[in-house]
């Protein structure tokens, strides 16, 4: 059984103070909740979010450098985010992409990175609204998917999440159906399969992006191969987050 993992991606949102108010409100709504949580603030709304010494939810960052340190102006680094509790770290969104350029190549050296400081790596895949409409879904999620993981050793491999973000569906709300991503992301399951085996693919998460809002979720989390979600603009408000971690 794998345990769902939904995580909020604040992108370039919220200032210290209203970090802290948000993760505040959470960690009190969520105790019982079965799913695993965490937040992903902006680097400079790490540290206090670290210092409430949340139980329930965890912390992750945005994105990271692949050194542990050095003169890489404007970067941070996997030992920046471990001393400020965080668990985990969003690699390769596709906003990282698209703005900054990122690669298959950079994401797989940032992933490895991580694991050597015990962080565990969220990869994002999907593809553009052009690259379905040219019925390349599968051939971009696969090649992304193998790229992203081409530095990862079949210990690690259980500890990666991927998230499934059709590029179309984030922001739009426009998201998937339920079912379309679980196909996709069943193919990335057979993906995983093909390099690890069966047994490690079936270990691994996949969430769905794009979207999700209270009024969806259940639709994704009802889906034999999603296992949870990583949400953007629903995840700034704590209404909001908290009825998308208690789906029925
Ligand atoms: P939205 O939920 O705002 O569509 O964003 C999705 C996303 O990019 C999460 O990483």
């Amino acid at each position: 059984m794998r345990t769902p993992i939904i995580a909020g991606n604040w992108k370039m949102h919220k200032t210290v103070s209203q970090a802290v108010e948000l993760c505040r409100k959470l960690e009190a709504a969520l105790q019982d909740s079965p799913v695993e949580v965490v937040v992903c603030p902006p680097f400079t709304a790490l540290s206090a979010a670290f210092a409430l010494g949340m139980s329930k939810v965890k912390l992750g960052a945005q994105n990271m450098y692949a050194a542990d340190k050095g003169a890489y102006t404007g970067e941070i680094s996997p030992v920046m985010l471990k001393d400020v509790g965080c668990q985990y770290v969003i690699l390769g969104h596709s906003e990282r992409r698209q703005y900054f350029k990122e690669d298959d190549e950079f994401v797989a050296e940032k992933a490895a990175k991580a694991f050597e400081y015990g962080i565990k790596p969220i990869i994002c895949v999907g593809e553009s609204l052009e690259q379905r409409r040219a019925g390349q879904t599968t051939e971009i999620v696969v090649t992304q998917t193998k790229g992203a993981l081409a530095k990862i050793t079949p210990d690690q491999i259980s500890d990666v999440v991927i998230a499934y973000e059709p590029i179309w569906a984030i922001g739009t709300g426009e998201n998937a159906t339920g079912a379309d991503a679980n196909e996709v992301i069943g193919t990335i399951r057979a993906t995983i399969a093909e390099l690890f085996g069966q047994d490690k693919a079936d270990q691994v998460r996949i969430q769905y992006g794009g979207s999700v809002k209270p009024e969806n979720i259940a639709e994704f989390m009802h889906q034999p191969e999603i296992d949870g979600a990583l949400v953007g603009g629903a995840s700034l408000s704590a209404d909001d987050f908290i009825k998308i971690v208690q789906y029925k």
